[in-house]
């Protein structure tokens, strides 16, 4: 099984100062940062788009920008958010559009790539996919919002993929969203997870050290 990685949401960050909220993921000796974009389409909410990233990375953040797009044509914003700095960037399977041209197409342009289910899409939905990804992004609140429960009913979904993953002798990592704190992450680690984003958790938690620690603990 990977290693536990924590990919705080930038969503959860101050917007006015979203470059000093990236340099405290930094700080807290984290490796990832969870940029999620937001359209107003595939999702009722807006957030911020490649300059956005791009202006990130010239105020010098190195974290590995984990890129969420919540779009409900994400195959037309491929390329600027690759340009932006992006390394890994994650698509909806429920929009209809060419998935697998799109996870190529962002191969192709030098970063990894990952397909993403909403609580209501079952996990056959991208089991045609699970060969062609370097992470399967499992939803476990509706998009469009920050601080919502944790959807518990999505655990079996991520064991479910966890199996495939095993018997095909996969390789993505198990990523899940919405909810996350030490102790639903540790639910979801027992469900096969190894990569867990916490936006409200992470930017509340007063002492960012000992919140960490708490994800480390995890087998
Ligand atoms: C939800 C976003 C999440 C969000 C999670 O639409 O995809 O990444 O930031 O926020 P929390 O951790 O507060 O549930
Ligand atoms: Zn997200």
């Amino acid at each position: 099984m990977h290693a536990p990685i924590l990919a705080p949401s930038l969503l959860a960050g101050d917007h006015a100062r979203l470059a000093d909220s990236a340099q405290t993921v930094t700080e807290a000796g984290l490796t990832w940062l969870h940029l999620d974009i937001m359209d107003g389409h595939l999702v009722p909410n807006l957030t911020f788009g490649p300059e956005t990233l791009a202006a990130l990375r010239r105020a010098g953040s190195k974290l590995f920008f984990d890129t969420h797009l919540m779009l409900a044509e994400p195959h037309r914003y491929i390329e600027p958010f690759a340009k932006a700095g992006a390394n890994l960037i994650s698509i909806h399977i429920e929009p209809a559009y060419d998935h697998a041209a799109t996870l190529a197409r962002i191969r192709a342009l030098g970063c990894q790539c990952g397909i993403v289910v909403n609580p209501g899409t079952p996990a056959d939905a991208i089991e045609h996919l699970l060969d062609q990804v370097d992470l399967v992004l499992v939803m476990t609140v509706q998009p469009g919002f920050g601080g919502q429960p944790f959807r518990r009913d999505m655990l079996p979904k991520l064991t479910q993929l966890d199996e495939w993953r095993r018997e095909r002798r996969l390789k993505f990592r198990l990523e899940v969203d919405g909810g996350i704190d030490p102790a639903t992450a540790a639910e979801c680690r027992a469900a096969g997870t190894d990569t867990f984003v916490a936006g409200t958790s992470f930017y509340k938690a007063a002492d960012k050290a000992a919140f960490v620690a708490a994800f480390n603990r995890m087998k």
